[in-house]
């Protein structure tokens, strides 16, 4: 199956930026120490979908998610929403900057895929 190789300092700090893999949005995500306290700082039992931020973010200055909402499917909006995540217009649902689901329809986190960094500065996906 397909992989996609991504340079990482072609994301700037703070920002969400789109990839296409298996014929679906990548979302990659360089975060901010501000959005990692935050995300660590998050009580995982008010969850819907319990997880804690260190088992999606295996390096916590990046998040990768599949960018397709956990509702209906739609391409969910990166940083915009209530939880400074993902916000996906089509019934309003809100993730967090660690792709966990805050609030609206959805029932579900957006998928981590299998993902590896094989040096520095690279991320691998699939
Ligand atoms: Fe995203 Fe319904 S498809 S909220």
């Amino acid at each position: 199956l397909a992989k996609i190789e991504i340079k990482l300092g072609d994301i700037p700090e703070g920002k969400s930026i789109t990839f296409k893999w298996r014929g679906k949005p990548l979302f990659v995500k360089h975060r901010t120490d501000e959005e990692i306290e935050t995300e660590l700082n998050v009580d995982i039992g008010s969850l819907r979908d319990p997880e804690a931020d260190s088992a999606r973010c295996e390096n916590p200055k990046w998040l990768v998610v599949v960018g397709v909402c956990t509702h209906l499917g739609c391409v969910p909006i990166a940083d915009a929403g209530d939880f400074g995540g993902y916000y996906c217009p089509c019934h309003g649902s809100h993730y967090d900057s660690s792709g966990r689901i805050r609030k609206g329809p959805a029932p579900l986190n957006l998928e981590v895929p299998a993902y590896s960094f094989p040096e520095e500065g690279v991320l691998l996906v699939g």
